[in-house]
């Protein structure tokens, strides 16, 4: 099963999110078979987002808190979002790590705050340029898998290999960067979880869209992909969905 999600980031009010779900839905028909779409809009719109999809699109927050309830002014609990109808959850996002002070340690904490209640973290993973001009690139995405996932055990989970340097910038990875990039996180994945690792998808985030999709999963390896900007384009989104449902 391929995966597909659409990260919209701080982006739509909850109208314009009513409306462009009301597109997703009717852009998506008549279903795609061999892939789960998973739509993740800001948390001021997850309702509006489960009521307008169809209930085989999934729905996701982009972030989470690690606590169940406490006196944390401005977070938002597991607690809340499966109260929502959301399944899934971004975590570590580069754009939380890079603004927002996240660690692979609250990343980690994060995880087990979802597999509490049931909750699919998509993890997001990825080396920044200067990282990869350096030659750093196995070595950051092993820490960073590690760093989350160690002392685990298997529990439902999505990867997904974000290089910095690919997300928003219009320069997506190569289908060869994206492969290696996903086989030392699989090569990571196994290490700690042995067979079950196998069934984790693991996904390409960064620039993707409907013209560079396919050699992504068809020569990149790629289990689907994290959509930011392209994600915000219902029949530009719905192009890539079809793609990932192409020879499954
Ligand atoms: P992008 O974002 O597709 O706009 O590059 C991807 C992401 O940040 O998940």
């Amino acid at each position: 099963m391929r995966v597909v999600a659409g990260n919209w980031k701080a982006h739509r009010s909850t109208a314009e999110a009513e409306a462009l779900c009301v597109a997703l839905a009717e852009a998506l028909q008549p279903g795609i078979g061999g892939v789960q779409v998973v739509i993740c809009p800001p948390f001021t719109a997850l309702h509006v987002a489960r009521h307008r999809l169809p209930a085989e699109i999934h729905v996701g927050a982009q972030d989470v808190f690690w606590e169940d309830a406490g006196a944390f002014t401005g977070e938002v609990t597991p607690p809340m979002l499966t109260g929502l109808g959301c399944s899934h959850v971004i975590v570590g996002h580069s754009e939380r790590r890079q603004h927002f002070g996240e660690t692979d340690h609250t990343v980690s904490r994060k995880l087990q705050a979802c597999w509490r209640h049931r909750l699919t973290p998509i993890l997001c993973v990825g080396e920044t340029l200067q990282e990869r001009e350096q030659g750093h690139t196995i070595a950051v995405l092993r820490r960073q898998v590690h760093g989350a996932l160690n002392g685990t055990v298997p529990a439902p989970l999505c990867v997904a290999y974000e290089p910095v340097w690919a997300i928003g910038t219009g320069k997506a990875a190569r289908p060869s960067d994206c492969s290696e990039g996903l086989a030392t996180l699989r090569g990571e994945l196994q290490g700690l979880w042995g067979a079950a690792a196998r069934s984790v998808p693991h996904l390409y985030g960064g620039s993707v869209n409907a013209g560079n999709c396919a050699p992504l999963w068809n020569e990149g390896g790629a289990d689907g992909a994290l959509v930011g900007g392209a994600s915000l384009e219902a029949s530009v989104f719905a192009a890539i969905c079809r793609s990932a449902g192409e020879g499954v």
